[in-house]
């Protein structure tokens, strides 16, 4: 599991939205309601985006606040945005002269603040998202506008910047994005992961997606994301991710967003169980506000996550996919396995009223098959049903005896 952190400007309008605002107004006169009304109403006349940038202030940012929750959450791995679309640098780069979080507003370099809590207070691995294209980059629209054929941006802007954050940080994770409808070669990308994974300080550590130009995405690339908010329900054979928001509808903070467009922990254990059983990561995105806090609803999801996997977390960290990935009598019922312990993990996530859980997947063997609900410290009972699988019975808890609430495992030794 992942978590990812994107610090958007203009925290009252999500990251799309602001591009319906900014992009279509600066690059095709068009007026977006309710967005540019919106503006007109709460901003200064003739206000831009670059206007958002001293507003970006992150007073309150501590990085070691920060890596102790995203500790909590039980995550292997956080990601930050080094740069967005907008290309702001979220560290001093020499080639983001004067937009870039060093310079501008909150006159900290926050990428090198958190790469050394999390390492210092965590055993979290440490990644980078980079945006290759930026909305409103001059060098990349002319590069556009001859349709690629010159490759002012990438060779100015976007690759020295790779380089960059690689030597700087030693991102244990390039996570890519942003193909600006170029193609790869327009990019470099092959040039860049080449020496990336043969002669850069990460190259034993170092993983990466699959963002690295057009066609690329879920086609080339250390793991697939192909497309946000992806989760297939059935098994892939190549490495994917599943790269969602916490918030329903945005990537970056909205200052507006109701309680009801977060999703509830029950949404997160479900999510990160079908995940996990069709061989896929998790990654859960967080938008910190613009004075650098990570917002109590954020925070308060990150450590109830934490808490499922501190019950749960045999049923998650470094497993494998089963045979089966969800269960074929019982919805709601989605499988790993730890071959090493010999053990098939069975996540159900409703309990049921009965107190019996049929399952149709695993086949018993009298005698031997053992079944354990994690957290749990008695065997359970069960009753083998030959090839359609065995019936379960729960203990009888009150929902303080419950070893968690949102979702629960069993751990079945010796079955086919
Ligand atoms: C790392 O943590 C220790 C103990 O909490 C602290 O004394 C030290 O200053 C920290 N170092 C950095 C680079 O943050
Ligand atoms: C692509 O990157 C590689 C590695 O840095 C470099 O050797 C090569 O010249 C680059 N190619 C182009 C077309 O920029
Ligand atoms: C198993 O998961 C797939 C994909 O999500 C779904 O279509 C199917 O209905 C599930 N089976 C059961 C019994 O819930």
């Amino acid at each position: 599991m992942m978590v990812s952190i994107l610090f958007s400007l203009s925290e009252n309008i999500s990251a799309d939205m602001f591009c319906s605002v900014f992009c279509r107004w600066y690059w095709q006169k068009e007026k977006r309601e309710p967005y540019v009304k919106f503006m007109d109403t709460n901003y200064p006349p003739g206000f831009s985006y670059e206007d958002f940038g001293p507003l970006f202030t992150a007073e309150f940012f501590d990085a070691n606040q920060w890596a102790d929750i995203l500790k909590a959450s039980g995550a292997r791995y956080v990601v930050l945005t080094s740069k967005h679309h907008e290309g702001f640098t979220l560290w001093g780069s020499k080639y983001s002269w004067n937009w870039n979080a060093v310079d501008v507003g909150p006159k900290r370099d926050l990428v090198a603040e958190l790469a050394a809590s999390v390492r210092n207070r965590t055993d979290l691995h440490f990644g980078l998202y980079h945006s290759l294209f930026e909305w409103f980059n001059p060098l990349f629209r002319e590069d556009a506008t001859s349709a690629f054929k010159t490759r002012k941006f990438p060779t100015s802007k976007s690759l020295p910047e790779l380089y960059e954050i690689v030597a700087k940080y030693q991102p244990e994770i390039i996570w890519s994005d942003g193909d600006g409808d170029a193609p790869d070669t327009y990019w470099n990308s092959t040039g860049f992961l080449a020496w990336l994974y043969n002669d850069s300080p990460v190259r034993d550590t170092v993983v990466t997606n699959d963002r690295w130009g057009t066609g690329t995405m879920c086609t080339h690339g250390g793991f697939y994301t192909c497309r946000d908010r992806y989760n297939p329900g059935h098994l892939l054979p190549r490495k994917w991710e599943n790269c969602m928001t916490i918030d329903r509808h945005s990537w970056g903070y909205r200052r507006d967003a109701p309680l009801r467009d977060y999703l509830a922990i029950e949404d997160l254990v479900k999510e990160l169980a079908e995940t996990v059983s069709c061989g896929g990561n998790l990654l859960m995105n967080i938008g910190p506000t613009h004075d650098g806090r990570i917002a109590v609803v954020f925070e308060e999801r990150l450590r109830q996550m934490g808490a499922w996997l501190e019950v749960n977390g045999e049923a998650i960290y470094g497993t494998k996919p089963w045979r089966a990935q969800n269960d074929t009598v019982t919805p709601g019922v989605w499988y790993t396995s730890s071959p090493k312990e010999g053990k098939v993990n069975v996540i159900f996530l409703n309990w049921p009223v009965s107190g019996i859980l049929e399952l149709g997947e695993p086949q018993a063997k009298i005698g031997e098959t053992q079944v354990k609900l994690a957290g749990y410290k008695d065997l359970l009972k069960w009753v083998a049903l030959g090839e359609k699988g065995m019936v379960i019975a729960l203990p009888q808890l009150t929902p303080q005896q419950l070893p968690c609430q949102w979702g629960w495992t069993l751990q079945l030794t010796d079955v086919n």
